[in-house]
């Protein structure tokens, strides 16, 4: 891991190098994608080389398997090993009751198989990811989609009360395509009151393949700070 003076990336690297301590020596890890994830990749492959420990990766998108065979994990399957011991994952937002908005880099389908497959789900992410409720500061709900079905679902998406935008690619004309060959919209619902509900209506929209929210999947957060890491574990309702 790099030293970097930019204060983010610092609490980045303070919540990936907390994060990774729960990884043992035999263990299915769970690889997430974003930057803050991949810090916790390269720690990871840091902690191989120096302590001599085994792990196995799963990653949750080709950003995370090449950067996991970069940093010499290697490399498993869901097939061979549906059971992950650990995830560890960025966040693009996050609430106190460990309510999730994934997917900016796209990645929300592998991600939520892979965190739904894992025993513990820990989420990394810096100050600027902690909100008091999902949808605050313009934070839009990334929603995965089969291309055919985009007009459709944007239509169903502003019937719920969000502004529905197709996301752009970046150095290729038109729509982004996901590494499972899909679209994604950004909806735009600003204050989002009740995540589990509104996770459910989206998703059973015909043509929705899976949403950025994530809730009830996250069983602690660590948030990078200034001087340390701040610990958020999952309510128990
Ligand atoms: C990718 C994700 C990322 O984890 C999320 O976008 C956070 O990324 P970053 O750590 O770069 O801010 O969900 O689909």
């Amino acid at each position: 891991m790099k030293a970097s003076t930019d204060p983010i990336v610092q609490q980045k690297q303070r919540a990936a190098l907390e994060a990774v301590k729960h990884v043992q020596d035999g263990f299915i890890v769970g690889l997430g994608s974003g930057s803050t994830a991949a810090l916790a990749v390269e720690a990871l492959g840091q902690r191989m080389k120096n302590e001599k420990i085994k792990i196995l990766g799963i990653p949750s998108s080709y950003q995370a398997f090449q950067l996991a065979v970069d940093c010499g994990i290697p490399i498993t399957t869901l097939e061979e090993h549906p059971v992950i011991d650990v995830t560890i994952d960025g966040a693009d937002q996050l609430t106190p009751e460990l309510y999730l908005i994934k997917g900016g880099g796209a990645a929300l389908a592998r991600e939520k198989i892979v965190a739904a497959s894992s025993k513990l789900n820990i989420i990394i992410a810096d100050q600027n990811k902690k909100a008091t409720y999902l949808g605050a500061s313009n934070q839009f709900v990334p929603v995965e989609v089969i291309p055919f079905a985009l007009a459709p679902v944007k239509r169903k998406l502003s019937e719920l009360g969000a502004k529905p935008v197709v996301r752009e690619a970046k150095g290729k004309l038109g729509p982004l395509i996901t590494d499972n060959g899909n679209a994604v919209i950004d909806a735009y619902f600003g204050e989002i009151k009740n995540p589990a509900e509104l996770a459910v209506k989206v998703k059973m929209i015909p043509g929705v393949v899976e949403t950025g929210f994530f809730v009830g999947l996250t069983d602690i957060a660590y948030i990078g700070t200034d001087s340390g890491v701040e610990k958020i574990t999952k309510p128990k309702f």
